[in-house]
């Protein structure tokens, strides 16, 4: 049973409780159509759709292929999905970006960094949901008090930017003071593990690494095959390429000429081409050529597409379910 009416609708329509996050250079048009048509919420970086004048035709192309799908496929769940934006004065772009969001009705938002108040203010109006990023209780009660909708436990191991405390000591510790919604986020990549965050008492599980190999995926081949090849030694968590520490890929560091011990030892952001003394042109970039992944990477086996992927999520859940409850 979900924590209250507005994800009572969202859960009710999905097939699983799974949202598919925001991934940056890898979530485009293509993976969100797949997801929200294969029945889970569907996401992608406001950023991505660059310049800014794109962002209202990426929407306006969404939100047109589900209405298709859905008119062809009438008895199937088609999910909603939402655009992440990174609330933080170094992203000139938000404050546009929700503006055209909220006029184009989008109906869930994902938000990072400081506190969304302008964003909650914005959309609550027309019926938009708020799920705010925290990694910690002290950010997570500002987030509270700026009245988003649920809050998305970013927790150790997960790919991007995540946190550093463990899933179960964190959802704890956030539910000893707030009973609403909770999202949890970081190394979730079968049915089972769906099945195990709504044990602890989470709505929806939120994937990441789990969509970059798919077929519907931006991301390029070599990194699709090394997140295949991966295991979880292949991560490595560092500030030293944005300055916030993140998960990031070994064999992607050294593919890029650096020292992944310089990486892992690094206290701060460092300059990516200072470890390697190239020029600012020549440096790899972050994202683009250091390549995120969480720790879930070793139970993630093949390329397949998005449906497949959820198909065999929802029968491992299913099955799961059946074992334990009988
Ligand atoms: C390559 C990559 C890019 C990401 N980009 C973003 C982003 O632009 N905005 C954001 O809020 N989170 C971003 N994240 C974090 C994810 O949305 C999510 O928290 C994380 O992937 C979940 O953990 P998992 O990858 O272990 O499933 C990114 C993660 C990865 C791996």
């Amino acid at each position: 049973m979900a924590t209250t009416p507005v994800m009572q609708k969202l859960l009710s329509q999905t097939r699983i409780p799974i949202i598919g996050s925001p991934l940056f250079l890898v979530s485009g048009i293509d993976l969100v159509v797949a997801q929200c048509t294969a029945g889970i919420i569907g996401t992608f970086p406001s950023l991505n759709a660059r310049p800014q004048e794109e962002l209202p035709k990426w929407i306006e192309e969404i939100k047109s292929r589900l209405a298709a799908y859905k008119a062809e496929h009438p008895n199937e769940i088609v999910s909603p999905f939402g655009v992440n934006l990174i609330v933080h004065p170094s992203n000139p772009r938000w404050e546009g970006d929700l503006e055209i969001c909220a006029q184009h009705q989008v109906p869930l938002y994902i938000t990072s960094l400081h506190a969304p108040n302008k964003v909650v203010e914005r959309v609550h109006p027309y019926g938009g949901i708020v799920l705010h990023d925290v990694t910690n209780a002290k950010h997570a009660r500002k987030a509270i008090d700026a009245g988003v909708d649920g809050l998305i436990l970013v927790s150790n191991g997960a790919g991007g930017h995540a946190g550093t405390i463990n899933p179960i000591a964190l959802i704890n510790e956030i539910k000893s003071f707030y009973d609403g919604p909770i999202i949890l986020s970081g190394c979730m990549s079968r049915g089972k593990d769906v099945l195990a965050a709504q044990a602890l008492g989470c709505d929806f599980a939120y994937l990441g690494t789990r969509f970059i190999p798919t077929k519907e995926s931006s991301a390029q081949a070599a990194y699709q095959q090394m997140i295949i090849d991966a295991d979880s030694t292949d991560i490595i968590y560092s500030p030293f390429f944005t300055g916030v520490p993140g998960n990031y890929l070994k064999p992607s560091i050294v593919a890029a000429g650096i020292d992944p011990e310089v990486v892992r030892e690094a206290k701060t952001g460092g300059s990516n081409g200072g470890a390697v003394n190239l020029n600012k042109d020549a440096r790899p970039k972050t994202w683009k050529d250091i390549w995120g992944a969480g720790q879930g990477v070793g139970s993630i086996q093949k390329i397949q597409t998005v449906r497949e992927v959820i198909d065999e999520m929802i029968e491992e859940y299913q099955a799961t379910r059946k074992r334990l409850l009988g």
